[in-house]
C-alpha cells in the first residue's frame, strides 16, 4: 500500500492546527502509520529540502522549519501521495483552493502550514529521513470491534 510523508510546519503547530489537520486525513479515509513531534536540526532540514539548496529562499526555509517543533507523519492508502497533495492545496496559499488545508489556513508561501511529498520516490526518501522502520506501524482497521 502506498505511503506518503506529511509534516505540519512550525506555524501549524504554533496555531494549534494539528488536530484539525490530522482529522482531515482520517476523515478522507487514510491510515496513520507514524506520527511524532520533533524539532529538526539544521542538517536534517538541509537534507530534507536538499533539492532547493540553490533557491534564493533556501536559508529562509531552513531557518523557518527549524524554528520550532514540526508534527511529522506517515499516512497510508490508495493514491495517498496524489490525494494528499489535493488535500494540502497549492504551495502558494494565494493559489490554494478554499477547502484545501493551505486554502483555508495559510496566507504566505513561506509559512504555508504543511508539507506533503510530491511523488512516491520523494515519499520513500522523506519517510526514511524522519522515521526508522520500527516506528512505522503495520495494522488493520476494524471499527466493528470497537463500536
Ligand atoms: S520550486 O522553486 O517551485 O521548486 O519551489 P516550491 O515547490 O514552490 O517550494 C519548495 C518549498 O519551499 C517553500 N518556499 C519558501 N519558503 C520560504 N520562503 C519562500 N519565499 C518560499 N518559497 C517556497 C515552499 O513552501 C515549499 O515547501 P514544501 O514544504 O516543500 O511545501
Amino acid at each position: 500500500m502506498e505511503r506518503t510523508y506529511v509534516m505540519i510546519k512550525p506555524d501549524g503547530v504554533q496555531r494549534n492546527l494539528i488536530g484539525q489537520i490530522v482529522s482531515r486525513f482520517e476523515q478522507k479515509g487514510f491510515k496513520l502509520v507514524a506520527g511524532k513531534l520533533v524539532t529538526l536540526s539544521k542538517e536534517t532540514a538541509e537534507t530534507h529540502y536538499g533539492e532547493h539548496r540553490e533557491k534564493p529562499f533556501f536559508n529562509e526555509l531552513v531557518t523557518f522549519i527549524t524554528s520550532g517543533p514540526v508534527f511529522a507523519m506517515v499516512w497510508e492508502g490508495e493514491q495517498v501521495v496524489k490525494i494528499s497533495r489535493h488535500l494540502i492545496g497549492a504551495t502558494n496559499p494565494a493559489e490554494a483552493t478554499p477547502g484545501s488545508i493551505r486554502g483555508d489556513y495559510a496566507i504566505q508561501v513561506g509559512m504555508n502550514v504543511i508539507h506533503g511529498s510530491d511523488s512516491t520516490e520523494s515519499a520513500d526518501r522523506e519517510i526514511g529521513i524522519f522515521f526508522s522502520e520500527e516506528e512505522l506501524s503495520t495494522y488493520e482497521k476494524n471499527t466493528n470491534v470497537w463500536v
